[in-house]
């Protein structure tokens, strides 16, 4: 039985490790179209939803992206890098299976990136629902920040005029996997 909405909620975290057992194509299809159910201003829809089970593609999105995050030269940068180091060095933590969601650039400019978030989490929710580990792979933009950017977008069939939103893993985590954040209720106030 699929988690009802506030358990997925509550026990979705960010898997950073996966095994290579891929998800069913049954349950990413019902994922799929949560992703494109989601809710976007103006319902404008300024995105796709890739689905990517192809392991060359996602080995050669990851050697890119290292590439491309050791390659930048500014501080803030390097301690991504080396963050991402000390967890294995891997920017997609060796998953089966991704879905990529390019954008278009919304009126006014930056409004496709809520909605791109809003995409995303509804991904990783409907994931966690059917028993699925989940990362929301923001890095993902870095295997898109270098000489391959024409070359990925050709090979994911990004529309003209899209470009890299994010990314989410899925899959299914190593051992019994991690655990969600701790919540921070001090960050709730209510007025009445
Ligand atoms: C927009 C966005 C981008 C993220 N990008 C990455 C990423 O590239 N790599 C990573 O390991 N985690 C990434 N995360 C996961 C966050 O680090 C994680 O959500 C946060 O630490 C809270 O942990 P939890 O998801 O387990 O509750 C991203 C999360 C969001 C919402």
């Amino acid at each position: 039985m699929p988690l009802d909405t506030i358990e997925a909620i509550l026990t979705r975290y960010s898997c950073r490790a996966f095994t290579d057992r891929m998800p069913s194509d049954e349950d990413l299809r019902i994922i799929a179209r949560a992703a494109v159910a989601s809710p976007s201003g103006v319902n404008r829809q300024l995105w796709r939803v890739i689905v990517v089970k192809n392991k060359e593609l996602i080995a050669d999105l990851e050697a890119e992206g290292m590439k491309n995050l050791a390659a930048l030269p500014d501080l803030p940068n390097r301690g991504t890098y080396e963050r991402i180091l000390a967890r294995g060095g891997k920017l997609y933590y060796n998953t089966p299976c991704l879905i990529v969601v390019p954008i278009a650039q919304a009126q006014p400019t930056g409004a496709e990136l809520f909605d791109c978030g809003i995409v995303a989490e509804n991904i990783a929710l409907a994931a966690t629902a059917l028993g699925i580990n989940s990362l929301i792979c923001g890095l993902s933009g870095f295997s898109f920040a270098g000489d391959k950017r024409v070359e990925f977008k050709r090979r994911l069939g990004f529309p003209d005029g899209y470009e890299i939103g994010i990314a989410v893993l899925l899959g299914y985590a190593v051992n019994s996997g991690g655990k969600p954040h701790e919540p921070d209720v001090a960050k709730i106030s209510y007025i009445d």
